[in-house]
């Protein structure tokens, strides 16, 4: 049993200052394949940024390097003034396939960060994020119980935990049906305005990226090159009708050119 000090200390602690994310020509080979040409890109702290781009120009991989879950071929990255050598302990994670542990329930799937990291007392914060997410009813459930909504909800609790300056989503809800993706976008952007944390999301679906972001990239096909980099206007919180406004169709025709032109579809 855990005293009522340790109970405090980790589920307390203050949100993590957002760092900026500096990249200078960073390129990837795999063996003979450019994945990656040479990106330079900075991420200020607290900024929610979006990439789009055809499958394969090597989105993914740009974020495991940035993750520091594997190095670049070339050039240097860097998280506030710390060169990213190994992984960024300072992040949360979120994929396509949720990665949620069949066999521990809800809480204990969200506790999973802090028994790896060894921070005690953090049920009060675990609870609390279910509650945030809106799945608190779940927490002894099991995942296979819920929906694939409900689980993408688990899976950003757990990613939250420890309190990261750093958000990564890769196609956090590319499986999930128009509705309920529309649900998780809103609920993505309340997340990150409440929060001082550096997101980072993939996607391939155009709108998704401008509703969530203040910024958009546009990669090329392989290897991935930037091709565009948009700031979006909108204020925050935002609600799903601002899709319909003439501003918001602007940003996604201008993307959409992008992949127009290189005979490229996305979205
Ligand atoms: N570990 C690896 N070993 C060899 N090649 C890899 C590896 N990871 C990625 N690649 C290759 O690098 C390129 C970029 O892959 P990546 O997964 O980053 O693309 P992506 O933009 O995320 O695609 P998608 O939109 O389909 O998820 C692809 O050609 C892929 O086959
Ligand atoms: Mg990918």
């Amino acid at each position: 049993m855990l005293s009522a000090d340790q109970q405090s200390t980790d589920s307390e602690r203050p949100e993590a200052a957002a760092l900026p994310i500096v990249l200078e020509g960073v390129e990837k080979f795999y063996g003979g394949m450019q994945a990656i040409a040479p990106v330079s890109l900075t991420l200020a702290g607290g900024e929610a940024v979006s990439i789009v781009g055809p499958s394969g120009c090597g989105k993914s991989t740009l974020m495991r390097l940035i993750a520091g879950l594997d190095q670049p071929s070339g050039g240097e990255i860097r998280i506030g003034e710390t060169v990213v050598a190994a992984p960024v302990a300072d992040m949360g994670i979120v994929f396509q396939r949720d990665l949620l542990l069949d066999w521990r329930n809800v809480l204990d799937n969200v506790l999973l960060p802090a028994e790896i990291k060894g921070l005690q007392g953090m049920t009060p914060r675990a609870l609390e994020l279910l509650r945030e997410l809106d799945v608190a009813d779940f927490a002894k459930s099991y995942p296979w119980q819920l929906s694939g909504g409900m689980r993408q909800r688990v899976a950003i609790a757990r990613a939250l935990l420890a309190h990261p300056g750093l958000i990564f989503l890769d196609e956090p809800f590319s499986a999930l049906d128009a509705l309920t993706r529309d649900q998780m976008n809103v609920l993505l952007q309340q997340v990150q305005a409440s929060r001082n944390a550096t997101t980072l999301l993939i996607t391939h679906s155009i709108s998704e990226a401008i509703f969530c972001a203040d910024r958009v990239i546009v990669m090329s096909g392989r290897p991935g090159m930037i091709l565009d980099d948009i700031r979006v206007p909108f204020e925050r919180p935002r609600r799903l009708a601002i899709r319909e406004t003439a501003e918001f169709t602007a940003i996604g025709r201008r993307i959409r050119e992008h992949f127009e032109r290189a005979g490229d579809l996305v979205g």
